[in-house]
């Protein structure tokens, strides 16, 4: 779907130059806009020379493939400069430095800082003590806010508005970062939830009282049925994920809770899209994938637009192809 893009970035750099990206609530509206304007532009003309003469450190102490690849794509195609580690123990976190002291050092090498942390509160902690920009890639079960700008960009995509939107989220709400974060974001553009999960993986009681606070409506439902999801616009699976849980036992009680096949999608809205952070273990079949209400893939690549988006923002440079005015 083609997004008209308007020019409200070209405003928003002042505020947002030399700021860090640690949760979704750092961004008003106007400035979540701005960047997936940003990010539609840099879909449309991915390869630019933007990021000339920068230098981008991600910091990966807990395992990723998709926000670490994509922002490294990102910075690459953009031609800045790439450094950093996929795992603490391949850096000196393994022989017992500190936080502060790795972040302290690595910001003398750089210009901006990613990081992804196994801890919550570990990303505003780097923010706080770092002299140049920190963006959260995920810190613990807390926040996710580059996923969630990804996760914005795609519902735009797919459905020509983030307004007014019923999203129903389905698997791990209690551990989800990304459930945490795009569920405020949504909270912004007067969204209808859903919420689908097993007792043990309920949505916390903070989430639940800040939608209900906002006056936002939202169903809870243990069953994934073709009545629970039939008003859905966006359908956003999430993976039970195994390294958030202290007992094994627990794990395997739910951990093939759900499975979203193509007989359950068969009369949900037209306008409906699958959408999954990823990684997938079992929670998607893989029938689902060539479906045409499967997104999940192509929102993938949109991590790399976003991130393209994130980075140039913060940085307070601006695409090649954007307008004039
Ligand atoms: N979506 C996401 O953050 O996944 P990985 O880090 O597991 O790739």
């Amino acid at each position: 779907m083609n997004i008209s893009v308007s020019t409200t970035f070209l405003n928003i750099h002042p505020f947002m130059e030399k700021k860090s990206l640690v949760s979704i609530n750092d961004l008003t509206r106007e400035e979540i806009i701005a960047i997936l304007d940003m990010a539609e532009l840099y879909s449309q003309k991915p390869r630019q020379k933007v990021l000339e003469d920068t230098l981008v450190a991600t910091l990966f102490f807990e395992p990723s493939t998709r926000p670490r690849l994509s922002f490294e794509s990102a910075v690459n195609q953009l031609r800045g400069r790439i450094i950093g580690f996929a795992e603490a123990s391949s850096s000196s976190v393994s022989k017992g430095e500190s936080l502060k002291d790795t972040i302290l050092t690595v910001s003398n090498y750089v210009d901006l800082i990613v990081m992804r942390h196994p801890i919550e509160g570990a990303a505003r902690y780097a923010a706080e003590v770092a002299p140049v920009p920190v963006i959260n890639a995920g810190d613990g079960a807390n926040q996710h806010p580059t996923q969630t700008l990804l996760d914005l960009f795609s519902i735009r995509k797919t459905q020509g508005t983030l307004e007014n939107q019923t999203i129903c989220m389905v698997g791990d709400l209690k551990y989800g970062r990304t459930v945490h974060s795009l569920l405020m974001a949504m909270s912004l553009f007067n969204a209808k939830f859903i919420f689908i999960a097993p007792p043990e993986l309920r949505l916390p009681d903070e989430y639940r009282k800040f939608l209900k606070d906002k006056n936002l409506s939202f169903q809870e439902y243990e069953a994934l049925t073709e009545e629970n999801i039939a008003e859905a616009d966006i359908l956003y699976m999430t993976r039970v994920q195994r390294e958030r849980f202290s007992d094994p036992l627990e794990y395997e009680k739910v951990k093939n809770v759900y499975v979203l096949r193509n007989a359950l999608l068969e009369h949900t809205k037209p306008n409906l899209r699958v959408l999954h952070p990823l990684p997938r273990v079992n929670e998607i079949s893989t029938d689902v994938d060539n479906n045409p209400k499967a997104y999940y893939f192509q929102q993938a690549r949109n991590g790399v637009y976003t991130r393209m988006a994130i980075i140039s923002t913060i940085l307070g440079k601006k695409p090649e192809n954007a307008p004039e005015n």
